[in-house]
């Protein structure tokens, strides 16, 4: 009897044509064989050694073409059977092609913690879908599709000391959904707690204190990187936690997107 096995796991961010990618197939249970599907299609499969339950799959040098899903199953002899699908990896790769959305931010002085904070993200003419990120999160924090508008308006409200942190955009062109545009600028939210009034403890609240940073395309384009990583490993943490309450989801199988690097030539290498 195999399995039914379900997987979850966000869409990866940072990825640039030319990288390399591993991704990787953890099992339940050992099996003969476990398969690499590109969006429907086999992309490459690897005979497993008895008691192996990890396969792993490189991308060689990614091109934009290779934005899209993925998803891996295995197969058993006995009694003969195919697992069910994981649940998909969208493979997001950058195209630096775009120009990055320009960001604003609605506060640029000191403002009180509770105050609602709006920060726009423009992405003239292109259309998709807008990601609001902050640097250190795995994944974005909001997104919004602003069906032509071309402008998104996150709003963080009631701002609190915990949403102090450097904030970009990013878009998915309408054109390619697992394409993104590189990070824009970055604005910078600080908070900064303010010194009690003496003999008045009780009215320390602490102050907001918004500044707005323009970073520079070379530093960002070469942060991306970094990113990714940090997206990789707080995704696997992520997903741990969030199975880890759920035993009908067998906790040794992950599906995962590695490590990153340069390369030369375009192949698949089972690895
Ligand atoms: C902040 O936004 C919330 C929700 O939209 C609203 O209820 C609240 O009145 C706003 N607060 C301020 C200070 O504008
Ligand atoms: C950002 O703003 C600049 C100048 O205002 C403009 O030329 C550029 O097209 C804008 N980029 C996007 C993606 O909207």
């Amino acid at each position: 009897m195999v399995l039914a096995l379900i997987l979850a796991l966000h869409p990866s961010q940072g990825l640039s044509p030319g990288d390399t990618v591993t991704l990787r197939c953890h099992l339940p249970q050992s099996a003969a064989q476990v398969e690499l599907y590109q969006d429907g299609l086999l992309g490459s499969y690897k005979d497993m050694d008895k008691h192996q339950v990890m396969a792993e799959f490189s991308l060689v040098c990614v091109k934009l073409e290779d934005a899209m899903k993925y998803w891996c199953q295995y197969r058993v002899l006995e009694p003969p059977g195919v697992s069910e699908k994981s649940v998909p990896i969208e493979l997001v790769v950058t195209d630096h092609r775009y120009s990055p959305p320009n960001i604003s931010i609605s506060h640029e002085k000191i403002v009180e913690v509770g105050t609602n904070v709006t920060i726009q993200c423009c992405n003239q003419g292109y259309g998709g879908i807008i990601f609001l990120h902050k640097d250190g999160h795995s994944v974005p924090v909001q997104h919004q599709d602003p069906r032509g508008g071309g402008t998104a308006t996150f709003i963080l409200v009631a701002v609190t000391s915990a949403d102090s942190g450097t904030y970009r955009c990013s878009y998915h062109p309408k054109a390619s959904l697992f394409v993104s545009s590189p990070l824009g600028d970055s604005v910078m939210l600080e908070v900064t707690p303010t010194p009690a009034p003496p003999g008045d403890e009780r009215r320390s609240r602490g102050n907001l204190v918004v500044a707005v940073v323009r970073g520079c395309t070379d530093a960002l384009t070469f942060g991306l990187g970094i990113f990714f990583v940090i997206d990789a490993q707080s995704l696997w943490i992520w997903r741990d936690v969030r199975t880890g309450a759920d035993t009908k989801i067998p906790k040794d199988m992950q599906f995962q997107i590695l490590a990153v690097g340069k390369c030369k030539s375009v192949l698949w290498r089972p690895t």
